[in-house]
């Protein structure tokens, strides 16, 4: 019993060890969240041409072909409204509309995105015109530092048009119904890929069903 223990130790902590002198390459050679462009590479990288569509106007970019869609809109375009948090499709901050269908821009690469018609947080609305939702997060507080907001509110835009077409959610009740309802659950389900680190999920609830009112009629 006690050489079995002491052998399934040895075993761990020699993979312990192992995996720890692997991992110290690998660690070296991350990168830390919020990159702000691909690492050069040993092999010559041959730029291509990207046209997108961005908050109505036509945009011809030339871009290493590893650029996502979300540096693509903050360092070549300067819309710096789509904010980057994660980096790695976790935390909803950096969602676009792209198609008018929601999109994590930090896992779409800007040359997926050819022909495309993006709307960031600035296409939504102005200072004069906010969008409905826009004017629904100020009316409710849907936000604290602000960082998530921009990410909030295009991911409820888009939710609403998935709502409308009746895509259904792992909340829905009846997955064949005609229509499907904007209830507080449905929201919260269909919502948790957004992270608001500051937990102002009440107020963006409040904001959404009152923008979905505002939207539907
Ligand atoms: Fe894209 Fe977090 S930055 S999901
Ligand atoms: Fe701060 Fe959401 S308002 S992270």
């Amino acid at each position: 019993m006690s050489n079995n223990h002491l052998t399934r130790r040895g075993i761990l902590g020699t993979g312990v060890a192992l995996t720890a002198l692997q991992g110290r390459g690998a660690i070296a050679q991350r990168q830390p969240p919020g990159r702000p462009s691909p690492a050069p590479l040993d092999v010559d990288v041959v730029a291509v041409g990207v046209g997108i569509t961005v908050n109505g106007t036509h945009r011809v970019l030339k871009l290493d072909p590893r650029t996502t869609l979300l540096d693509a809109l903050r360092d070549h375009l300067g819309l710096t409204g789509t904010k980057k948090g994660c980096d790695h499709g976790q935390c909803g901050t950096c969602t676009v509309l792209v198609d008018g269908v929601r999109r994590n821009a930090c896992l779409n690469l800007a040359v997926a995105c050819d022909d495309r018609e993006i709307v960031t947080i600035e296409g939504l609305g102005s200072e004069q015109a906010l969008h409905p939702m826009q004017a629904a997060f100020v009316a409710h507080d849907g936000f604290q530092c602000g960082y998530c907001t921009p990410g909030q509110i295009c991911s409820a835009v888009g939710m609403l048009a998935e709502i409308k077409r009746g895509l259904p959610s792992a909340a829905s009740p009846d997955l064949s119904a005609a229509t499907m309802a904007i209830s507080e659950t449905e929201i919260r389900e269909r919502m948790s890929g957004n992270i608001c680190r500051c937990a102002a999920y009440p107020n963006i609830v409040a904001a959404i069903i009152e923008a979905a009112g505002r939207t539907n009629g």
